[in-house]
C-alpha cells in the first residue's frame, strides 16, 4: 500500500497530508472539534484569520498536550489585512490568537485581481516571515493560472501549496496541473464537497453520488472515505471538516484501503466543471473586505 500520510513541500518541510478544516465551525464548537481530531490523531489543523476561530484552535492545540512541533498549524491572512506592513501585521494577529510563536503555514487566502499590486506586497510580507523564522512555508489559496503567472514573475520564494476547491464535481485540472509544473502542492478544500451541500442546503451531491456509493461499497468504507483517499492518493493534501465525533474519526480513517487505478479515473471522471464557491477573478476588497480583529 502507497505511503499517503505525509507530504514534502518544495522547500523539504514534511507536512501530514490529512488536514482538519474549521471554516464555519462556531468558535463555541471549535475547541472541542479539533481535540476531537487531534484525539483521533489529527496532527495538521487549517484554519483562517477570517474563520474567526484561530482562538479556539490554539486552545485546543495547547490542551492537547502535544509537542508543538508534532502539530502542523496552518492559517489564512485575509485580503483586508494585505499590503506589506498589513500583512506583517496580519502575522502577528494569527499568531497570538493561536497562542504560537511560529505558524507551520502562513497562507494568502485569496487572490485580489484588481488591485495585485497589493496582493504581491501581501506575498513580500510572507517571504519576509519566512526569511525571518516565523513562519515554515508560506503559501496561496484559491489562486488561479493568471494569478499564479503574474506572482511567480515576481516572486522570490515559489509558493509551496495553493490551497484550492478540489472535490469529484469540480477538480480544476488547469491549475492542478500548474501547481505540478511549480512543485507546488494542491491542497484540496470541500474535499468532500462541502461547499456544494453548503449552498444547496442540504446534504446530497457527492456523498450520494452513485459512483462514489458504489466504489464506497466495494471497499467496505464511506463516500467521504473514499473522496479522501482518492485525493491522497493523487497526492494531494485534503483538509475535511466537522464538528460531529463520529465523522471526525471517520474522515481520519482511510489508511487501511488502497483504490485501484480504474476508480480513481471514475472519480475524476466525475468532474462537472461547476464551481461551488466564489469566482476567485471576482474577489474584491469592497464585496469581501471585512477588518479582522487585533484579539
Ligand atoms: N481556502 C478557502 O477559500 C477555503 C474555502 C472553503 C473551505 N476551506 C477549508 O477546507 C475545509 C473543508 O472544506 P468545507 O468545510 O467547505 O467542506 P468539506 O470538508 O468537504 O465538507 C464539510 C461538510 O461535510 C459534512 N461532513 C464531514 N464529514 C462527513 C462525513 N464523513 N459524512 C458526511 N458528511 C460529512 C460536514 O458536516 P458536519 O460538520 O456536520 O459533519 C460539513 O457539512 C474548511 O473547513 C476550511 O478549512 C478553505
Amino acid at each position: 500500500m502507497s505511503d499517503a500520510s505525509t507530504l514534502t513541500l518544495n522547500n523539504c518541510v514534511t507536512m501530514p497530508a490529512l488536514g482538519f478544516g474549521v471554516f464555519q465551525t462556531p468558535p463555541d464548537e471549535t475547541r472541542a472539534a479539533v481535540s476531537a481530531a487531534l484525539a483521533d490523531g489529527y496532527r495538521n489543523i487549517d484554519t483562517a484569520a477570517a474563520y474567526g476561530n484561530e482562538r479556539q484552535v490554539g486552545e485546543a492545540v495547547a490542551a492537547a498536550g502535544l509537542d508543538r512541533s508534532e502539530v502542523f498549524v496552518e492559517t489564512k491572512i485575509w485580503i483586508s489585512d494585505y499590503g506589506y506592513d498589513q500583512t506583517l501585521h496580519g502575522f502577528e494577529k494569527s499568531a497570538r490568537k493561536l497562542g504560537v510563536d511560529q505558524i507551520d503555514l502562513l497562507i494568502l487566502h485569496q487572490a485580489l485581481p484588481s488591485e495585485f499590486d497589493k496582493t504581491l506586497e501581501a506575498y513580500r510580507a510572507l517571504e519576509t516571515l519566512l526569511a525571518d523564522g516565523k513562519v515554515r512555508a508560506i503559501g496561496v489559496s484559491n489562486f488561479m493560472v493568471d494569478h499564479l503567472t503574474a506572482l511567480l514573475d515576481r516572486a522570490t520564494v515559489v509558493p509551496a501549496v495553493n490551497q484550492i476547491e478540489v472535490h469529484p464535481y469540480f477538480t480544476q485540472p488547469q491549475v492542478q496541473a500548474m501547481n505540478a509544473e511549480h512543485g507546488i502542492l494542491t491542497q484540496a478544500w470541500s474535499p468532500i464537497g462541502g461547499i456544494t451541500f453548503y449552498r444547496d442546503g442540504q446534504h446530497s451531491s457527492t456523498l450520494q453520488d452513485p459512483d462514489i456509493g458504489r466504489i464506497a461499497d466495494a471497499h467496505g468504507k464511506t463516500p467521504a472515505q473514499v473522496m479522501l483517499r482518492w485525493h491522497l492518493q493523487r497526492g494531494r493534501s485534503a483538509i475535511p471538516k466537522s464538528t460531529n465525533p463520529q465523522r471526525i474519526a471517520e474522515n481520519i480513517d482511510v489508511f487501511d484501503f488502497e483504490l485501484t487505478a480504474t476508480e480513481l479515473a471514475e472519480i475524476d471522471a466525475l468532474d462537472t466543471g461547476r464551481r461551488g464557491g466564489p469566482e476567485p477573478e471576482a474577489i474584491t476588497l469592497e464585496t469581501f473586505g471585512r477588518a479582522i480583529p487585533e484579539d
